[in-house]
């Protein structure tokens, strides 16, 4: 098996959750990205990033950016980062498209449902999301997402589920085996993909067609 590390940075613990899981599923080594150096995961051979979301950017990401053509050149890296608006196709492709450089775009991202607690909040981070806050009221305010992502912010939610780490240990497992980390199509998987997944895994478990994830 592919030795295999999980890196995470997280402000208010969403992503450390996930990480948690997510090692603990694959075998993987746990490290708090604040705790590391890049050149301390040497002997590693598939690296998985966590960040939370943080007006749009990933926490942490240049973590990765930055080792990408020298310490990471011969790894595998898989991403995943935690928000509370990545329910949303649209949303992902801005994240993928603020986040990842050219050089990265071969790095697939799992986007992961996270959490927000309005009184932990505070200075630049309050007046963060009190803008985005007012751009929701006055633009995207009255689509249906818009009004959930406003109630969200308004009175707080807690996303995070440990069914939603299914798609990205499954790639995990797979790359340490060696096997390809994507189906044929290279899609990246969002939240929605859960419910085609377990579609799938009833009806491979009655006798249907294995299907070719
Ligand atoms: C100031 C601020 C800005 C945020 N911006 C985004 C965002 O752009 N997109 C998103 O999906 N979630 C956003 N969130 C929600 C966080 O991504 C969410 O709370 C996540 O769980 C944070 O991960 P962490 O708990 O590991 O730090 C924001 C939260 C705060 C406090």
């Amino acid at each position: 098996m592919k030795k295999t590390a999980v890196v995470y940075f997280s402000k208010h613990g969403a992503t450390a959750k996930y990480a948690g899981w997510i090692a603990r599923e694959t075998g993987a080594d746990l490290f708090n990205g604040h705790d590391i150096r890049r050149k301390d995961l040497q002997d590693y051979e598939i690296i998985v990033f966590g960040g939370g979301i943080y007006g749009g950017g990933i926490q942490g990401i240049d973590f990765i950016r930055k080792g990408i053509r020298n310490v990471f050149r011969d790894k595998l890296i898989l991403c995943f980062a935690v928000g509370i608006s990545v329910q949303e196709e649209a949303n992902r492709k801005q994240a993928n498209s603020i986040n990842f450089t050219k050089k990265m775009e071969d790095i697939p991202c799992w986007y992961l449902p996270g959490a927000y607690d309005p009184s932990a909040v505070k200075g630049l981070d309050k007046r963060l999301m009190a803008i985005t806050r007012k751009m929701l009221e006055n633009g995207g305010g009255s689509s249906a997402f818009g009004n959930t992502l406003k109630g969200y912010i308004d009175d707080g939610c807690d996303l995070v589920d440990q069914k939603y780490i299914r798609p990205i240990c499954g790639a995990i497992i797979r790359a340490q085996r060696g096997e390809p980390v994507l189906g044929g199509n290279g899609s990246v998987p969002g939240p929605d993909d859960l419910e085609d997944q377990d579609a799938q895994e009833a009806s491979s478990s009655s006798g249907g067609d294995q299907p070719e994830v």
